[in-house]
């Protein structure tokens, strides 16, 4: 079954084919350096942005796959959880081409999308491991920490998830700290800048470390962090930068992974995915993969670098096995978008 997907949830405007697991294309328009001056997605901006450039981006994924929509089998789009005005621009073009080409609906959870990218295959199958369950998954992204249970295709168990900031939005925050204000998104900054640093220069807490629950918090990591830095003269600062941020960028993977650890030892479960944006960051990879093998278990991972950030292939992977349950929008005018969504709120 191939399917059209679109994914406006953030400040990414993207659109993919795919064919099951596999991604025929997987095109993006990135808002980045219209949103990089405020410091942050403004939400007004992105809307603006998704009109302008949805069009665009869905022929060039048609394009790619060497389709047309004749070709298409269905349409798959984000519903949420993302920015409300944002997620309505995708909504609203999935209808569109949905009623006009007569295609079946899905409607997709962005963060089931994440969860199915580390499932995805190249267009000749690679990789082409049997998908086995259960699936402990740890989701990392800008809007979203979560530890989840996955039983079986689309059935969630929700183990914990953050407090208060998301792991992605925390790194954000804390560069912005670091560095100053004008870093977005933090993350992939802090990752070159903690290269060479020395990881231990920095004493920060563990959020989280001592709680039998699996959930995240990093407010207690951002105000440690920020108390260090107004103890420290500018220079110094200067000169610490890259000791700073390792400090930094260890204290949110530690508390990561301490509550994978827990997570393991909890549920029984070795076999271990990472999704989501900050899944992208090598330091984080390198850490899980020793611990996963430390207790004898396997970890997977998106397998190339455009699956961690938003895209909208992972949403066509999702939207198909949900396709296979007949689980399509019943009334396509009806369908809303829910900046709140849950992972486990279905739509159909
Ligand atoms: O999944 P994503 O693209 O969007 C959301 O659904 O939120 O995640 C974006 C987050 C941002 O916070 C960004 O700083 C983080 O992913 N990120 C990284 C890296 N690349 C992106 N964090 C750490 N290291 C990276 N290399
Ligand atoms: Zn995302």
């Amino acid at each position: 079954m191939k399917i059209l997907a679109i994914d406006t949830s953030c400040d990414d405007t993207a659109a993919a084919v795919t064919e099951g697991r596999k991604v025929l294309s997987n095109e993006l328009y990135s808002q980045i350096l219209i949103h990089k001056k405020w410091g942050g997605v403004v939400p007004d901006l992105a809307m603006r942005a998704h009109q302008d450039h949805i069009d665009e981006v869905v022929e060039r994924a048609l394009k790619k796959a060497k389709v047309t929509m004749k070709n298409i089998d269905a349409v798959a789009v984000t519903y949420g959880p993302g920015l409300a005005i944002a997620l309505g621009v995708g909504i609203a073009k999935a209808k569109e081409l949905s009623l006009k080409h007569n295609k079946p609906l899905v409607a997709v959870n962005h963060m089931e999308g994440h969860v199915y990218s580390v499932f995805a295959q190249n267009s000749k199958g690679n990789p082409d491991f049997e998908i086995e369950f259960p699936y402990l998954v740890l989701l990392v992204s800008g809007g979203h920490t979560e530890m989840l249970l996955m039983h079986d295709h689309l059935k969630y168990e929700v183990l914990g998830e953050t407090l208060d900031d998301a792991a992605g939005e925390a790194l954000d925050k804390g560069a912005r700290m670091i560095i100053d204000d004008s870093v977005y998104p933090g993350g992939p900054v802090l990752e070159k800048l903690a290269h060479e640093g020395d990881e231990n220069f920095l004493d920060l807490p563990r959020p989280m470390s001592r709680s039998a629950e699996l959930d995240f918090s990093y407010s207690g990591l951002k105000t440690a962090l920020l108390y260090a830095l107004r103890d420290m003269a500018d220079e110094h600062k200067a000169e610490y930068l890259h000791d700073i941020a390792a400090s930094y960028q260890k204290a949110v993977v530690d508390s990561l992974l301490i509550k994978m650890r827990q997570a393991m030892k909890r549920t029984h479960i070795d076999r271990v995915a990472v999704g989501g944006g900050v899944a992208a960051n090598a330091y984080l990879r390198k850490r899980i993969r020793a611990e996963v093998k430390k207790r004898g278990g396997s970890v997977i991972f998106p397998p190339v670098k455009k699956l961690n950030g938003d895209n909208a292939a992972m949403i066509g992977i999702a939207a198909c096995f949900r396709a296979k349950k007949g689980q399509f929008v019943k009334k396509i005018d009806e369908l809303d978008r829910d900046a709140r969504a849950d992972i486990n709120t279905i739509r159909f």
